[in-house]
């Protein structure tokens, strides 16, 4: 146990120092596939939970590296499962594009909203700090990590030139939504 918190310590810190270095090649990434892909990976976990994951939405591609683009829309949704309300919970990830038009950058946007306990806009705004657990000493979900699952998130979408927004949800949860500037036609 102590071994498998060292490995994935350790994966999450590699994955740090990459996207914050910005060596990644880019390449056209499907928004809404790495939401499907995230939603599969996290179906087990779910299950266990009695959380009901639905993901939707139109194409919405971006342009990065898909193994960070993954590791985003993984760690956005993993931690809408574990920070959920628990049975009868649900999750709703969905992505939508803007082309850009008239000189202004089109978006691609990653949404994932989740119910759950009632979150202060105080305390959201210190989640994306490494290990800055918000509810660690209430309830601490088994598998949900040490804490560097937002600050990743926050690196990832600023190597990629976008931006990640957390919102508490009225009657609990949280809303993410990741907006990355599209891809143009040319790019893809
Ligand atoms: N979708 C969410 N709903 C409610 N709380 C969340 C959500 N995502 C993150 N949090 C809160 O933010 C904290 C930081 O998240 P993260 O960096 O992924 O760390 P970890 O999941 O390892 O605790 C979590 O401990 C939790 O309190
Ligand atoms: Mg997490």
């Amino acid at each position: 146990m102590v071994n498998a918190r060292a490995i994935d310590l350790t994966e999450a810190l590699l994955a740090l120092s990459r996207a914050d270095q910005r060596a990644f090649t880019r390449e056209a990434v499907d928004l809404s596939l790495i939401a499907e892909e995230a939603a599969e990976t996290l179906h087990p976990v779910a299950a266990v939970q009695s959380v009901a994951v639905s993901v939707r939405g139109d194409a919405a591609v971006a342009l990065g590296s898909p193994t960070l683009l993954q590791q985003l829309a993984t760690n956005l949704v993993q931690n809408a499962v574990l920070h959920n309300s628990g049975p009868g919970g649900w999750v709703r990830v969905v992505t939508s594009a803007t082309p850009g038009s008239a000189g202004l950058p089109g978006a691609a946007v990653l949404s994932v909203e989740n119910t759950g306990e009632e979150l202060a806009p105080s305390l959201i705004a210190t989640l994306t700090e490494p290990f800055q657990r918000g509810t660690a000493r209430i309830r601490s979900p088994h598998g949900a990590g040490v804490g560097l699952g937002l600050a990743l998130v926050q690196r990832i979408a600023d190597a990629h030139g976008g931006t990640l927004e957390l919102a508490a949800r009225e009657g609990g949860g949280l809303r993410a939504t990741v907006t990355l500037p599209v891809a143009t036609a040319a790019e893809r």
